[in-house]
């Protein structure tokens, strides 16, 4: 008997890298504003909302802004980030994701599950607008990620029960919404250090073993 009925990926991380671009986005606002925001501190960045990250960055300096100056920082950032999606295509999604993709579209529904409000403009970019089931973003939910918000419209739009889905996930944000929520996880990356995740996997292949 197999054991889950269904699977809901991350997206940034897990399907595609979109690090750098957030990083070089990020980066430019931050220089404007004299902020000391480097490649480490991005890392915290990961599965989390762009309006928590601004706050993450600007908690590196002292001066306090109000909503409006923080939306405009957010928009100026997003804009850049746009730009530089602009850049991404298929060739971005590995041969080991993609065949791993195929084989288990073969079997299970798929779901994204993504704090991205781009989600819908990266697939499209990568040559996966059309591929998964369901498709949960950023635009979608109340409260990000490390709130199980986003998986749990997930795995409804599949009509599954959590304990019948396995989530994939790089960020710690990601794993801790998965135990929240009540899904099993597999660990990718960063998160495959997480003893909080189910499973721990070096690369997308390895899901076949478990699946
Ligand atoms: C997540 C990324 O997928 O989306 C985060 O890991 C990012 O780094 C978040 O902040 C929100 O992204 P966007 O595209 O809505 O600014
Ligand atoms: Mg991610």
């Amino acid at each position: 008997m197999r054991k889950y009925d269904a699977v809901i990926f991350d997206l940034d991380g897990v399907i595609c890298s979109t690090d750098e671009y957030h990083y070089l986005a990020w980066k430019e606002l931050a220089d404007s504003l004299a902020l000391p925001f480097d490649r480490q501190y991005n890392n915290k960045l990961r599965g989390v909302s762009r309006l928590e990250s601004l706050n993450l960055i600007l908690a590196l300096g002292e001066r306090q802004y109000s909503d409006e100056e923080k939306q405009a920082m957010a928009q100026k950032k997003n804009d850049t980030y746009r730009r530089l999606l602009e850049k991404m295509s298929p060739a971005d999604v590995s041969d080991d994701v993609l065949s791993t993709l195929n084989e288990l579209k073969r079997k299970y529904p798929l779901a994204i599950g993504s704090s991205s409000r781009n989600t819908k403009f990266i697939l499209s970019r990568i040559g996966l607008a059309d591929f998964f089931d369901a498709v949960i973003d950023g635009n979608d939910i109340s409260a990000s990620k490390p709130d199980p918000e986003v998986f749990l419209k997930a795995a409804d739009a599949l009509s599954q029960r959590p304990s019948s889905c396995l989530v994939v996930e790089d960020a710690a944000a990601g794993i801790e919404a998965a135990v929240r929520g009540g899904f099993d996880s597999a660990g990718i990356g960063d998160a495959s250090r997480l003893e909080s995740a189910t499973y721990h996997i070096g690369r997308l292949s390895d899901l076949l073993d478990i699946l």
